[in-house]
């Protein structure tokens, strides 16, 4: 979910609707919002589906000179109107909007509302219920209601309240879901991320968990839950309006998947200074003093880690095990003597991914987030943090942040390797395979009709596809499917080539497809061998193959870069058809059903 708030601007409404609209990525169920004009006229606006929805129903009366906004993926009660937010108390003084998750709600409910009517099904109404409880029942303000209604809350939550009796003021709070404030001139504003209001200010204020703001539109304070005053610096924001700009292109998913060669080339000139990647030489040591890796990550970048794997037990020489973030935090394996955690997250805000680092800095076990967003909270609360350098990832179906991560562990996995003086190491220049990469990945994405051709014969009119490899190319599969089920919806699965046959390839029938990934020297054979046993039971198969294992007849030839480093360019091809296939059913490529880019909730 997303949530955005003005207080102090006459175009409330407008910058509502905007940061909606940019925040639309994190959650497209329902939307809504809640605006007053401080002379006694308000408006509550809810619709089911996208930002145009609540848009077209918005009428000019609806203006205001503060109000609050949010966008849903539906966690609590199904996507609808009663459910979507902002909520408000039965006396309708207080409206808030809410991401994350109050997993006490049901025990706050029944001690003090078993009275109240509720509308709705969800947990933030709980929460706007109890806060007026006390505004009335012990003659709090909304300040006082607030924090003591915080005190009571578990869970997850980034808030912001409003209160009729006082509509010249945005209050908030932060418990482990995204916040900022930003300080626009004349009035301030409140977003999940940074680009929602980048348009209006690139002047943004931490609030940090277990937090309270009160904002009027020239003045912020920030309290802790005992009611104490903090102070806080700003910061600006190096990203422009135009990062976050489709540009020409009809969507950003493709726009996302051409820019990858430039985002290589960022990751090459951020680490590379003078051939010596710049990773510390702290994060260095305590990389080397660890007996195991663990990586931990979710969907894509759950992919990219499978890849990384590979790459810090090759060239640093040391044993890695990646690891699901939904599973591991509740499943514990028994930990090697001195584990170090190493984060993937394009956003850093993934919730289960969140869970486990909790979890582990509790243990006291070291940990480094790779991330995209600087200062997420995975960011933040890790020990060590890099970045990606991908630049904003808008598809919700990720495409530049997988390569990045990949990129990004190769040039931390060398370092490692040469820290510790492997010749592995020494004997690969990373710099320069990045740099042949995104020249491989450049070859692809100029093909773009030759892919569109070949995505409309394997895969119009199928229902299921099938993705094998092995190695590097086995994790290639595993997100070649997962794209492709993301936006295209046509189901599909990557399996290991050589395990297809015992089992899966009861599935494959005339003309199913299926795409083989021939990326390294030792498995090439056994792959094609693969091929040939889905080929003879009628399937209709596709290789994208490295050129110095390709045959004469393999659809997709990609340049030859370190084999290590090919499911960087290998992906693409399977990018773009899981784009064109998404084109060509008329599906919403940017924003696919059910679907939310950055998941708040375990
Ligand atoms: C969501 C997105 C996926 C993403 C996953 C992990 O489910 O839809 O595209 O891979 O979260 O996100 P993260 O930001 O942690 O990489």
């Amino acid at each position: 979910c997303g949530i955005v708030g003005v207080v102090g601007n006459p175009n409330t409404t407008e910058i509502l609707l905007s940061g909606l609209k940019k925040l639309e990525y994190r959650g497209y169920d329902s939307a809504g919002i809640y605006v007053n004009n401080q002379e006694g006229h308000d408006a509550l606006i809810k619709r089911t589906g996208k930002i145009v929805n609540l848009q077209n129903a918005i009428t000019n009366a609806d203006q205001g000179l503060s109000g609050i906004g949010h966008t849903r993926w539906a966690t609590h009660g199904e996507p609808s109107q009663s459910n979507a937010h902002p909520h408000f108390s039965q006396d309708r003084r207080f409206y808030l909007v809410h991401n994350g998750v109050i997993t006490n709600f049901a025990e706050l409910k029944q001690e003090y509302l078993r009275d109240v009517p509720f509308q709705s099904d969800t947990d933030t109404e709980v929460v706007v219920q109890l806060i007026a409880y006390f505004a009335s029942t012990e003659h709090l303000n909304a300040q006082q209601a607030l924090q003591k209604t915080l005190q009571l809350l578990e869970g997850s939550y980034a808030f912001a309240l409003m209160d009729r009796q006082e509509p010249d003021k945005l209050f908030i709070a932060k418990n482990k879901s995204p916040l900022l404030i930003g300080l626009a001139k004349g009035f301030n504003v409140i977003c999940s991320d940074a680009l929602a209001m980048l348009d209006q200010t690139n002047t943004f204020m931490e609030i940090h968990d277990g937090e309270l703001g009160v904002l009027t539109k020239d003045h912020i304070q920030l309290f802790n839950l005992e009611g104490q005053t903090i102070e806080r610096q700003s910061y600006k924001v190096e990203m422009d309006a135009d990062d976050v700009s489709k540009g020409t292109y009809d969507n950003y998913m493709l726009k996302e998947i051409d820019e990858q060669p430039a985002v290589l080339r960022r990751i090459s000139e951020h680490y590379y200074h003078n051939e010596q990647a710049s990773i510390s030489s702290q994060l260095l040591t305590a990389l080397q003093q660890a007996d195991r890796l663990y990586i931990v990550a979710a969907g894509t970048s759950y992919h990219a880690g499978l890849v990384g794997k590979q790459l810090f037990e090759d060239l640093a020489d040391v044993p890695v095990e990646v690891q699901l973030a939904s599973e591991f935090g509740h499943h514990l394996p028994k930990l090697s003597a001195k584990p170090f955690f190493v984060f993937l997250s394009q956003s850093g805000e993934t919730a289960d991914s969140r869970q486990v680092l909790d979890k582990v800095r509790q243990l006291d076990c070291p940990t480094l987030t790779v991330t995209n967003v600087a200062n997420s909270t995975l960011a933040r609360e890790a020990d060590f943090a890099l970045p990606l350098c991908a630049g904003p990832e808008i598809a919700v179906a990720s495409t530049k942040a997988y390569v990045a991560q990949i990129a990004v562990q190769a040039v931390i996995a060398q370092s490692l390797g040469i820290q510790k003086g492997l010749n592995a190491a020494k004997k690969i220049d990373i710099d320069n395979q990045l740099s042949l990469a995104a020249n491989a990945i450049q070859t692809i994405v100029d093909q773009k009709d030759y892919l569109k051709q070949l995505t409309h014969d394997y895969f119009y009119n199928q229902i299921a596809a099938f993705f094998i490899g092995r190695g590097n190319g086995y994790a290639t599969a595993l997100e070649a499917a997962l794209k492709l089920k993301e936006v295209s919806y046509i189901h599909a699965e990557g399996f290991a080539a050589g395990e297809l046959k015992h089992g899966t390839i009861a599935l494959i029938e005339e003309q199913t497809p299926v795409v083989a990934f021939v990326l390294e020297k030792s498995t090439a054979a056994h792959t094609r061998s693969n091929v040939k046993e889905v080929l003879s039971r009628g399937a209709h198969a596709l290789i994208i193959s490295k050129k110095d294992l390709s045959n004469a007849n393999d659809q997709i030839v990609l340049a030859d870069i370190d084999e290590r480093l090919m499911p960087l360019v290998a992906i693409v091809p399977a990018q773009l058809f899981a784009y064109y296939a998404a084109v060509e059913h008329g599906n919403d490529v940017d924003q696919p059903r059910n679907l939310a880019k950055s998941v708040t909730v375990e």
